[in-house]
């Protein structure tokens, strides 16, 4: 999809604007916006509304067809109320108009909603939020049918009305289309079938990425990591025939001296639970274990893309985690990188395995701070739902003022995390008898033992774990990668970058 943006005024009016269909808006009670008055060619819309087919409810829409004027069709779309438009309505509207242009007969158009008087959004979020919602409404999954799903009709060209086409707008622009690259990125990776997306597959397609937008890659394979002594993480690929990787990404776009962000992903291509093997119903979802992994990739590809003022370290332990012969038993214990012993009691609780020797690598960067991103518990889902990622950090200043910056870029982004206790009572649960802790803490509270089993990887910088199990993908009908949370830490970035 082709994005361009361009600012009206009265030498350039948006009723001598040529285009095959104009979206704009109507508040409750049928009033139009100003675009919609500058468009009210011989009352046209005027009667629209009066017809009643119309209200201004958010989210409902209205095709006008003309006969005159340069513009083919206007397409009115409902904001809600006018004092004051919720951003949810806009979201609303705008997913609407996306529903709407993906089934016209016609290339190209013309957004043209008001952009100021969002509850407390900016015209710059207003804009991002368009691109986002327009890329996510041609994305598609279906590369593996033999015949695709529908043709890819709708429009292609998209125009959105800006106050000014000034640097920071067309700025605004090139980083919401990188954020929605990356997004595509990840989501095409997430969906990916597991006997195609594996460890392997995700480094080749780590290389072919930093390739084209200019970040430094290195994969590191099963010697390299016995040399390191990952004996946490080689445990877990034990049972499968596929060779793990460790993907590191950089893009060192700040001073050389300034300590790095580090992103770390949970890579499980595919999740069969290992010997404590998972049921059989809907196991084919676990080929989204690896949605941090991708949700790295994704971040990175786009901070590329955006040339952000920062360094940033991305960190990907990738293998399979499956049962067979020469699969890790439960009571088997393993050494971790880091030298702490592990009982392993459930080969299921893998992710927080892999992920503990990611912890200790990425020591070595000194970082500013270390976000991991896992589809690490079942319990998060329990726990909040499919609304938002858990988050997780020790409870100290510096922590606190991570987590905030986590929790606003996510609001911000329209991306939410939930902020959950890290405490010493959650940690009893992980005494093993035998070594320095189980890597399971039982039914209770399972989002939170995870957490503070990784917290243990973790005392030597500043850290946060984003448990994305609810949010990364979508069950049922509309099953499919979400990419989630690439909204939210591309949004972290910029805040540090340029904030
Ligand atoms: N990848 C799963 C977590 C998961 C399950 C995410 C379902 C999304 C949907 C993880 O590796 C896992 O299996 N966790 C176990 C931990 C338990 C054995 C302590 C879980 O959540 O059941
Ligand atoms: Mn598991
Ligand atoms: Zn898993």
């Amino acid at each position: 999809m082709d994005f361009s943006i361009k600012a009206f005024n009265t030498k350039n009016a948006i009723a001598q604007h040529k285009s095959s269909c104009i979206a704009v808006g109507v508040y409750e009670g049928g009033k139009l916006s100003t675009a919609a008055k500058a468009l009210d060619l011989k009352g046209s819309l005027t009667a629209a509304v009066k017809s009643g087919d119309i209200t201004g409810k958010a989210g409902t829409t209205l095709l006008v067809h003309r006969s005159s004027g340069p513009a083919k069709r206007v397409l009115l779309v409902g904001l809600g109320a006018q004092d004051a438009v919720s951003d949810r309505n806009f979201i609303s509207a705008i997913q609407s108009v996306t529903r709407v242009f993906s089934q016209l007969g016609a290339n190209d158009a013309l957004l043209a909603l008001p952009l100021d008087g969002i509850k407390g959004r900016d015209a710059h979020w207003a804009l991002r939020t368009q691109v986002h919602a327009l890329r996510e409404s041609v994305f598609r999954a279906d590369s593996l049918k033999s015949k695709k799903d529908e043709t890819q009709s709708g429009v292609r060209k998209v125009t959105l009305l800006v106050d000014a086409a000034d640097a920071a707008t067309k700025h605004t622009l090139k980083q919401a289309v990188a954020v929605a690259n990356g997004m595509d990125f990840a989501k095409t990776l997430g969906n990916l079938p597991p006997n195609i997306c594996t460890p392997t597959y995700l480094a080749t397609s780590a290389k072919q990425m930093a390739r084209e937008v200019g970040l430094g890659v290195e994969v590191l394979d099963r010697k390299q990591l016995e040399a390191l002594k990952m004996g946490s993480f080689l445990s877990v690929t034990n049972g499968s025939v596929q060779p793990p990787k460790f993907i590191v990404l950089k893009h060192m776009g700040g001073k050389a001296k300034d300590a790095p962000v580090v992103l770390v992903g949970k890579g499980i291509t595919f999740d069969t639970g290992g010997i404590s093997l998972k049921p059989g119903g809907g196991m084919d979802e676990m080929k989204y274990d690896m949605c941090g992994a991708a949700s790295v990739l994704g971040t990175m590809q786009a901070v590329g893309e955006m040339e952000l003022p920062l360094n940033v370290i991305g960190v990907i332990p990738a293998c399979e985690n499956m049962p067979s012969g020469t699969a890790t038993r439960p009571g088997d214990i393993v050494t971790s990188m880091s030298g702490q012993t592990i009982e392993i009691l459930n080969t299921d609780a893998e992710g927080r395995l892999i992920l503990c020797d990611a912890l200790t690598y990425v020591e070595r960067f000194k970082p500013a701070c270390v976000v991991d991103i896992a589809t690490l518990t079942g319990a998060c889902i329990t726990a909040l739902g499919h609304h938002n990622t858990g988050l997780f950090t020790r409870h100290d200043e510096a922590h606190d003022a991570l987590a905030d910056e986590l929790l606003a870029a996510g609001k911000y982004a329209n991306d939410t995390a939930w902020r959950m206790p890290i405490e010493e009572a959650y940690n009893e649960q992980l005494k093993s008898n035998f070594a320095d802790m189980a890597n399971i803490g039982g039914p209770p509270a399972g989002s939170i033992t995870a957490a503070c089993f990784l917290e243990r990887y973790t005392r030597k910088y500043t850290w946060a774990h984003l448990d994305i199990a609810g949010t990364a993908w979508k069950s049922g009908g509309a099953k499919g990668s979400t990419g989630r949370p690439i909204p939210m830490l591309t949004t972290f970035l910029i805040d540090r970058a340029e904030g």
